[in-house]
């Protein structure tokens, strides 16, 4: 059992959770997840390592809030505990002074990609992170990236705050600008790794794309995390999951992770009608106590 130290909302819809993990802290790398059982009956779910600190011996997550299982994370407190965390997963990413690196993140790409913000910082590279939201009150972290970043720009959607639009306008501007860009990173949802992908293409700017299949075991052994990158298959819990963005095939991405969709909503719709049994039960006890 792993101990939840902290829980909180960052943003609708968005949550932290700091879990005390000695063994996992201590060998974390830039670029690398866990992967998460909630509960006994819960299914193995992959989440990136928005944080750690190996001498307090703790991980921190920033789940976003999609299906049963990280709406089961979502709703455990400080002092919850978690089932079963595997890790650290995955390859570290490759951080060295490549000049100037624009650090790209959206939904819960936003946490994962403070630990390479601030490791690309350390080494001496000119730091431009752009994160994105639909509106304003779904950023977060605005001020931790502010101060691994040389420049931070972030871009709403609906134009509540900082630059009217998605993460690839204000990159986009940049390039065609002449600004000088050495590398992309870009974390978050497929559909904005693949628009920023395909943004940099033209520029031949080179973008790692950290891609987030379906996964299972997480150590390479059910194959269900395939992709296709460059012609060639791989499984993104060992071989990635960051890759070349320009090499991937998106639309085998994007179809293999609708897998299973009908058999998600039945779990959410499943999920939700227990948790509406459970609270009417409490308050209908609560209402009879107070009565007698
Ligand atoms: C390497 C990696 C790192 C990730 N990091 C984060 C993170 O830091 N924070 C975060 O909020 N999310 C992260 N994700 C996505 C996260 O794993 C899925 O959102 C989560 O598994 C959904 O589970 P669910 O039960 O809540 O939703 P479900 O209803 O089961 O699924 C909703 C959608 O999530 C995707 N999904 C479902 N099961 C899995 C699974 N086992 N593995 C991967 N995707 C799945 C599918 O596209 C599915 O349609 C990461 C994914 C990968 C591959
Ligand atoms: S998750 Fe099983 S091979 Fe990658």
């Amino acid at each position: 059992m792993y101990k939840v130290l902290v829980s909180e909302q960052l943003v609708p819809n968005i949550h932290l959770l700091k879990i005390e993990a000695p063994t996992i802290a201590r060998k974390a790398l830039v670029g690398q997840f866990v992967v998460v059982m909630v509960d006994e009956v819960g299914e193995r779910i992959p989440l990136s390592l928005a944080d750690w600190d190996a001498e307090e011996g703790t991980i921190t997550l920033v789940v976003m809030q999609v299906g049963t299982s990280t709406r089961k994370l979502a709703a455990l407190k400080a002092d919850g505990c978690i089932l079963s965390l595997a890790g650290p997963l995955g390859l570290p990413s490759h951080i060295e002074r490549f000049g100037t690196v624009a650090c790209i993140g959206g939904c819960y790409g936003i946490g994962a990609i403070m630990p390479l913000a601030r490791s690309l910082k350390h080494l001496g590279n000119t730091v431009i992170s752009i994160i994105e939201a639909r509106s304003k009150n779904l950023l977060y972290w605005q001020d931790k990236l502010q101060q691994v970043s040389d420049e931070l720009i972030f871009t709403t959607g609906d134009g509540s705050s900082g630059y009217k639009g998605w993460a690839y306008d204000p990159l986009k501007e940049m390039l065609e600008a002449g600004k000088k860009i050495d590398l992309v990173f870009a974390y978050g949802c497929t559909f904005m790794m693949r628009l920023i992908s395909e943004a940099t293409k033209s520029f031949g700017v080179k973008t790692r794309v950290a891609l987030n299949p379906i996964m299972v075991d997480g150590t390479g052994m059910c194959g269900v995390c395939r992709v296709s990158v460059g012609g060639e298959t791989k499984f993104a819990c060992v071989d990635g999951p960051e890759f070349d963005g320009h090499e991937v095939d998106w639309e085998l991405l994007a179809t293999r992770r609708t897998t299973y969709l009908e058999e998600e909503i039945r779990s959410l719709q499943r999920f939700e009608c227990q948790q509406w049994y459970f609270e009417t039960s409490k308050a209908m006890e609560a209402r009879v106590e107070r009565k007698a």
